[in-house]
């Protein structure tokens, strides 16, 4: 079978659930070698042993995105276990929403830390490798596209009451998303976003009272969204739905095919149809 990422090497961030989940197994069908990471040992582990279960290949990593060693480790994983880097996905994150007059220093720089810090170190500590292996293929001439797909939101492109910690780490990705797509271009390395509008997971599940939390590195944090308005945001979206995992994974995808190896520096809408919030 003729699969698109056939021994590729692919990094995803918060692929333990949710997103990162269907993104890491969409790779791992197409043929790639996923470094799985997640905060939480358990779903990472889960992973994997799914993508070996279908006879695919991939190891985790687990950690928090914000640790302070975690880029080196992170990128050291692939290097190590597959020899290779062609893809990474800056995906972990969560929400930790409120009116700014009552958002405390410490929310906004969770935001900032996962959302924004993590990604700029990860690309940091995989430029050298990417370096590096764009040279050596320059030189043999077997020039190969390596791609980063960095996970922004439409609350990053226009705003989202409650959200001014989480939006503004969202647009920043999207700034260095952009600069990075003019830094790494003579690397043969595209950096593209993903804007997810509502998709279904834990941070966004129809809750019944809408006071459901989860641990998140050791925090509670508000998840879920009261069934009410959930039902209202489905309304307003044109193809009538929020999305799966699997179609925010589909938009990822994308991007790591060959098919859109001379698109870079842009940020991808997939929000159902959606042109605003
Ligand atoms: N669900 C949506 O509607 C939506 C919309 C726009 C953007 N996003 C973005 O998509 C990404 C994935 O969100 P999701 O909806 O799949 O959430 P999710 O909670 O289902 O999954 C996120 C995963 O990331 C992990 N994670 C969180 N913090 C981490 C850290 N510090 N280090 C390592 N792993 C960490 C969590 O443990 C979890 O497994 C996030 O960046 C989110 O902001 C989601």
């Amino acid at each position: 079978m003729n699969r698109s990422l056939e021994g590729k090497v692919a990094l995803v961030t918060g692929s333990g659930r949710g997103i990162g989940r269907a993104i890491a197994l969409k790779l791992a069908s197409e043929g790639a070698r996923v470094v799985v990471n997640d905060l939480d040992e358990a779903p990472a582990k889960e992973v994997v042993a799914t993508i070996r279960a279908a006879g695919g290949e991939a190891v985790t990593c687990v950690g928090s995105v914000v640790a302070t060693d975690f880029a080196e480790r992170f990128v050291g994983t692939a290097v190590e276990t597959y020899e290779g880097l062609d893809i990474v996905v800056n995906n972990a994150g969560y929400t930790w929403d409120n009116v700014i007059q009552k958002m405390t220093d410490e929310q906004w720089y969770a935001m900032m830390d996962v959302h924004l810090t993590a990604p700029f170190r990860i690309l940091r500590a995989a430029q050298p490798v990417i370096r590096a292996l764009a040279k050596a293929e320059a030189e043999s001439g077997n020039r190969t596209v390596r791609k980063v797909v960095n996970i922004s939101s439409m609350a990053g492109l226009f705003g989202n009451a409650g959200q001014s910690n989480y939006s503004a780490a969202k647009a920043g990705i999207i700034g260095m998303t952009m600069t990075l797509a003019k830094e790494w271009g003579r690397l043969n390395t595209t950096v593209n976003c993903v804007a997810y509008g509502f998709i279904k997971t834990r941070l966004t599940e129809a809750t019944a009272d809408g006071n459901a939390t989860a641990n998140i590195g050791g925090r509670e944090i508000k998840v879920g969204v009261n069934p009410d308005l959930m039902a209202t945001i489905e309304r307003n979206i044109p193809l009538g739905r929020g999305g799966t995992p699997d179609d925010a994974a589909g938009a990822v995808y994308l991007l790591c095919i060959p098919e859109s190896d001379y698109v870079s520096g842009q940020t991808l809408v997939c929000g159902g149809g959606l042109t605003g919030l």
